[in-house]
């Protein structure tokens, strides 16, 4: 039996990730348990989840959501008594329990210590939280490589990527190729940009994901994140991971060898193959997979990315060109941008702004240290888009 924890269950990656969960273990009863569960604010679902699976412990975000679970659990199991864990050293210490393999589908920067920790331990990571390799890729890479952890990508164009990659050599890859719906405004003039509203942003046409990332799919800081996030997880210079606009989101992403093939992973556009496949990797798991109809999907087409339209995409190519802590500025100053957007203190089109004057104003640190890091993102969350706020 595998044990699995999962910090960020009551989202929309973790919710996904439990229903393969069931799916598996229907397929083969026993073949994976939960050890731990995780979430923020949402305790009302996480006793929900923990009476199902029966974790050895959870982490909730504070100290009264700690005793609100309390309360819950014993009314829905009684006599199950998990460890409950609270705020950031309950994160950390639910990713560092004694499991297998981890998956961190946190959203944010707060993904980065967890990840570290469990890490450090060799636990076998399933990365769903991006923010964390893109704010301290080459760190968590380095950690891993001590320690033996495997770092297997839930992003779904990360494990497509990471199939293709399987049976081939590494010197014969010359490039990656990031598919990447066009989100919500592609083909929306940049005037238009200037009014779009944030229920009109929250309304992706093909994946249906927590609120924040639908956002970056929106600017296509997604991808940006994503470029970033490939170089670090494969080893490339980001210039080597390229970014094509692909509207039906059926290819989920591409590597090119040095002899002129092209290998692509397709499917239909699900996160559950992704979380499956983190899950049990190297198997394949029939148990709740979707198929393909090829016809009733055809054609499929594909569009260079504009950068003038969408200047997020760019930002995050120098950013990760620049690295040291200039992807972590570039991270936290998004996600600030992002959360003043939801708050409706700033504009859809503030967001590459904030960004980009945040990107001026940091001086980098070469070779950081995790303490830089974590700096870095702390101070420029502060700050970021404070000047567009007072205007
Ligand atoms: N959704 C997708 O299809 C998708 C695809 C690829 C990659 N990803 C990546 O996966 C990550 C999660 O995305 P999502 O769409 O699943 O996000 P989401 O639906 O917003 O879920 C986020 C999860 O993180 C928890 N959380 C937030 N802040 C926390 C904190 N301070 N301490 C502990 N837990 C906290 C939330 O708990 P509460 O809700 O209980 O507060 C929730 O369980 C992101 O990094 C995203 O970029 C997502």
């Amino acid at each position: 039996m595998k044990k699995v924890g999962i910090i960020g269950s009551t989202g929309s990656i973790g919710t996904q990730a439990l229903q393969v969960i069931r799916e598996l273990n229907g397929e083969e009863p026993e073949s994976f348990s939960v050890s731990v569960l995780a979430c923020g604010g949402n305790v009302g679902l996480l006793a929900k989840q923990a009476a199902e699976f029966l974790p050895e412990a959870v982490s909730v975000g504070d100290k009264n959501g700690a005793e609100q679970f309390r309360e819950l659990i014993g009314e829905l199991r009684p006599g199950y008594k998990p460890e409950v864990f609270y705020g950031a050293q309950g994160l950390k210490k639910a990713a560092a329990f004694d499991q297998d393999i981890l998956l961190n589908s946190v959203v944010g920067m707060v993904g980065i210590e967890p990840t570290l920790a469990a890490v450090k331990k060799g636990t076998d990571i399933a990365l769903a939280n991006k923010e964390t390799l893109v704010a301290a890729g080459d760190i968590v890479m380095r950690e891993a490589k001590k320690s033996g952890s495997r770092i297997l990508p839930v992003d779904s164009e990360h494990s497509a990527v990471f199939q293709c990659l399987e049976g081939l050599r590494s010197e014969d890859v010359e490039s990656v190729i990031l598919t990447c719906s066009g989100g919500p405004f592609r083909t929306y003039s940049k005037e238009r940009l200037e009014e779009v509203t944030l229920e009109q942003a929250l309304n992706h046409p093909t994946w249906k994901m927590g609120g924040k990332i639908t956002v970056d799919c929106a600017t296509l800081m997604n991808k940006g994140l994503e470029v970033i996030e490939a170089s670090r997880l494969f080893g490339l210079p980001v210039d080597r991971v390229e970014v094509a606009v692909h509207p039906q989101s059926i290819i989920h992403s591409m590597v090119r060898t040095r002899d002129g093939a092209v290998f692509a992973q397709m499917g239909v556009p699900s996160m559950k193959l992704p979380i499956r496949y983190a899950f049990a990797h190297p198997v394949r798991h029939a148990a709740g997979a979707e198929r393909l109809d090829l016809f009733a999907n055809s054609p499929l087409t594909f569009e260079k990315p504009d950068t003038d339209r969408f200047p997020c995409l760019a930002l995050a190519y120098e950013a990760g060109r620049t690295g040291g802590t200039m992807p972590a500025c570039m991270n936290a100053a998004n996600e600030k941008a992002v959360s003043l957007f939801f708050r409706g203190a700033v504009r859809f089109a503030d967001i590459p702004k904030i960004v980009e004057r945040a990107m001026e104003a940091h001086v980098t640190v070469r070779n950081p240290g995790i303490r830089d890091i974590l700096a870095t993102g702390k101070e420029t969350y502060r700050t970021a888009g404070e000047d567009l706020l007072r205007r």
